[in-house]
């Protein structure tokens, strides 16, 4: 299976078991399982959410735990949520302030999740063993399941 069909599969796979469904735990939840298995190279698969001003706190998740807090001026996280925009960051050793949750952690890619109004509401954040892992059909794919979470997260 090429990548491209593989994120066709996933991506329907995922609307199809978020259909109907309002709670947004169960969807971070179904979200991050789905991607987590879809593809050998995402090796920590989760989200954090913003909970208080600057500071995010961690969500559903798959993979080894993951730090519990970060504040918006750490890691690529931080970055992801402070700035509003995608992090795909190739090597975190080169990315000041990265948050070495996991030490084999060699990649990362990290989107913003927004509400309607542009409010950053979570981020969603892939870990990879492998440095230089995330392509960006990866990214564009993520980006695109962001994006209907945001629409779906209800009230802000
Ligand atoms: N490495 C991330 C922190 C999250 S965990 O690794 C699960 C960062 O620098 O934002």
């Amino acid at each position: 299976m090429t990548e491209s069909e593989r994120w066709e599969q996933t991506r329907l796979r995922i609307t199809g078991l978020l259909d109907g469904e309002t709670d947004i735990i169960a969807m971070m939840a179904t979200v991050a399982c789905e991607l987590h298995h879809a593809f050998d190279h995402f090796h920590w698969t989760g989200f954090y959410r913003v909970t208080a001003p600057n500071l995010l706190v961690i969500g559903p998740y798959q993979g080894g735990h993951g730090c519990l807090r970060i504040p918006f001026d750490k890691g690529v996280c931080g970055a992801a949520a402070r700035t509003r925009t995608t992090q795909r960051v190739a090597d975190v050793n080169a990315f000041p302030g990265h948050i070495a949750c996991s030490s084999s952690t060699q990649s990362e890619l990290v989107v913003p999740i927004c509400g309607p109004s542009g409010t950053v509401l979570a981020v969603l954040d892939l870990d990879s063993d492998t440095l230089n892992a995330f392509t960006e059909a990866d990214q564009l794919n993520v980006e695109a399941v962001c994006s209907d979470l945001g629409a779906r997260w209800g009230t802000e």
